[in-house]
């Protein structure tokens, strides 16, 4: 019954903030990439982040708002910002999906994005968009409702935390990029982290945060009886992630800046991309102490074996009667620790994603004019060409069997717009749930720079296929530049006859990334309304920096206003990718 009442109520928010009500405003910020020495797990290390922090600054808006940033890099690496999950309509331009979109910001030069929000609500997040070096750079991206009667469609929160998850790396990040793309596929992160902490389970946690006071751990401080809003967002690179907290559940309200239908759990899962927003009710114990803890999921044997990856914080509840108690200051007793999912599990992450339905209204189209099968694996090129090589392979990611290659010189979506896709440019096929059966475990593969086009207005279905043997893993699949409807998730291989009958046509949930469980599929279905070039990606560094990708050229509609407008002026330009990564 709330959530009715909820559901009716933003509808009517949404209808007035489209007849133009509410003052945007313009948000600027300027983002300073540098590289500073951060001491994690008693080391000191390099690494590259923005305006010293880690994570990055967070972008605070309003649905309607205007964004301007500044960024000057003062890195060795050229990069670029991509402003994960906004939809950009008709400015492919901002999205900053290195060699998709634009040429990397080179050192010592800037580059300004300018974009607006309209019509989402909830956290998205942005990160830098060359190599891995999203690792370190990035921060929450968050979008309030519009000034006015506008409100969330659910009760007003105390306070809001993001809840920022990463990994710790102390290998160059450039590198780790150059290491899989010549197959070793295997590197792994120090640490997890939440907001930058490596938290109280690894040595030398002990940090001093940007009050200037000594913490062991992430403390989160509350007050019994109120209601926080949890902005959770996946920045890690290699893992899907569980999230508990000890003695609490959460109440997930949103979910990639969509609002979804209130679900009650006591777990969270998160993959790679993705943001979940959940409230927080603290009515557990007064004067308790909780574990929160981040735990990496890990696939099954054969797959290779990684450290237990587990990043830990402590929400403790203060006593507004008691004494003043100093906010960073730890109680003394032993905090509760949640019991966490087998790091193995899947299936409570399968049931998680199974039980998002989307909140608001959205017409789902029915006629769907393109269906496109996606098989997401593994295989083998030989490093000295040919197909069948003893010795020198290396494994690659990728999609019906073409790992993508990024172009070196001109970003694809300069070259869709000066009408100049180059003979090197290939079609990625559109594959059948026929096609694959899986039983190998490696194929030869090939790789290109492989392109799908669509014409503007189309309804395009893609069905996604993890691999059904024994070494499987999940994958999230990344749109950018657009939502969609996820339709659908199963394990096993898709089965046409049976498995479209399982499709949610009802109130399916809103998303821009697809979490493709292990050993099964997900089938998602959009509206081609954003001319441009979009990359679509999995999210885990490991397979899109190896290739499980393909970039959508969304070509323009018969209107000036659905026609993508010339890029802006001082758009940075390139000759070589490669070595513009490494170094000036
Ligand atoms: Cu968050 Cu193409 O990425």
């Amino acid at each position: 019954m709330a959530a009715t009442v909820a559901f009716f109520f933003f509808a009517a928010i949404l209808a007035a903030a489209a007849a133009g009500g509410g003052d945007a405003a313009l948000v600027e910020h300027t983002f300073i990439v540098s590289q500073v020495r951060l001491n994690r797990l008693c080391n000191d290390t390099l690494v590259t982040v923005v305006n010293g922090q880690l994570p990055g600054p967070t972008i605070e808006v309003r649905e309607g708002d205007s964004v301007v940033v500044h960024v000057i890099n003062k890195s060795p690496h050229g990069l670029t910002i991509h402003w994960h999950g906004v939809k950009l309509q008709l400015n492919c331009w901002a999205d900053g999906a290195g060699m998709i979109t634009q040429c990397p910001i080179r050192p010592n030069n800037n580059f300004t994005y300018r974009f607006d929000i309209v019509e989402q609500e909830g956290t998205l997040w942005w990160h830098a968009h060359v190599a891995s070096l999203r690792a370190t750079i990035h921060g929450a991206l968050i979008i309030r409702p519009r000034p006015g009667p506008s409100s969330y469609p659910f009760p007003k929160p105390e306070k809001e935390i993001p809840i920022v998850i990463g990994e710790w790396w102390e290998m160059d990040l450039v590198e780790l990029d150059m290491r899989l793309r010549n197959g070793n596929l295997f590197d792994v992160p120090r640490a997890a982290t939440i907001n930058g902490q490596t938290g109280d389970l690894y040595n030398c946690s002990a940090h001093v945060d940007f009050a200037g006071a000594i913490k062991e751990s992430n403390i989160l401080n509350v007050e019994h009886g109120k209601t926080y809003l949890l902005r959770i967002v996946n920045a890690a690179l290699n893992s899907e992630y569980y999230l508990k907290i000890a003695g609490h559940k959460f109440t997930v309200v949103g979910a990639d800046a969509n609002y979804v239908k209130p679900y009650t759990t006591d777990v969270i899962t998160i993959a790679p991309g993705e943001t979940v927003d959940a409230l927080l009710v603290t009515d557990a114990h007064p004067g308790g102490r909780y574990y929160m803890i981040a735990m990496a999921y890990q696939p099954p044997k054969p797959a290779k074996q990684f450290p237990l990856f587990l990043s830990r914080g402590i929400v403790q509840y203060y006593d507004n009667n008691a004494s003043p108690r100093k906010e960073e200051e730890a109680l003394p007793n032993t905090p509760m620790a949640p019991e966490m999912p087998d790091q193995h599990d899947a299936v409570p992450s399968f049931y998680f994603y199974g039980n998002l339905t989307s909140l608001q209204p959205h017409p789902l189209p029915t006629i769907v004019d393109e269906r496109l099968f996606y098989a997401l694996d593994a295989g083998y090129f030989c490093r000295e060409g040919g197909s069948s090589c003893q010795n020198v392979s290396n494994i690659v990611a990728t999609i019906n069997n073409v790992s993508f290659q990024l172009p070196e010189t001109t970003p694809l979506l300069q070259a869709h717009y000066y009408n100049n896709m180059k003979s090197g440019i290939g079609t990625l096929p559109d594959g059948s749930p026929r096609m694959f059966n899986y039983s190998m475990s490696l194929a030869p593969t090939s790789k290109a720079t492989s392109v799908r086009k669509l014409r503007y207005n189309t309804t395009v279905e893609i069905v996604f296929q993890s691999p059904v043997i024994a070494d499987s893993y999940s994958n999230p699949m990344h749109l950018h530049g657009h939502d969609f409807f996820v339709l659908a998730q199963g394990f096993g291989k898709f089965d046409e006859k049976k498995d479209v009958k399982t499709y949610n046509l009802v109130d399916p949930p809103v998303r821009n990334t697809v979490h493709v469980p292990i050993y099964g599929w997900a089938a998602i279905r959009f509206v081609t309304k954003n001319p441009g070039v979009w990359y679509l990606h999995c999210h885990y560094g490991h397979h899109s920096s190896t290739g499980m990708a393909v970039a959508l050229v969304v070509e323009n509609g018969p209107t000036l206003d659905t026609t993508l407008p010339p890029p802006p002026a001082d758009f940075p330009s390139c000759d070589n990718y490669i070595s513009m990564l490494a170094n000036e």
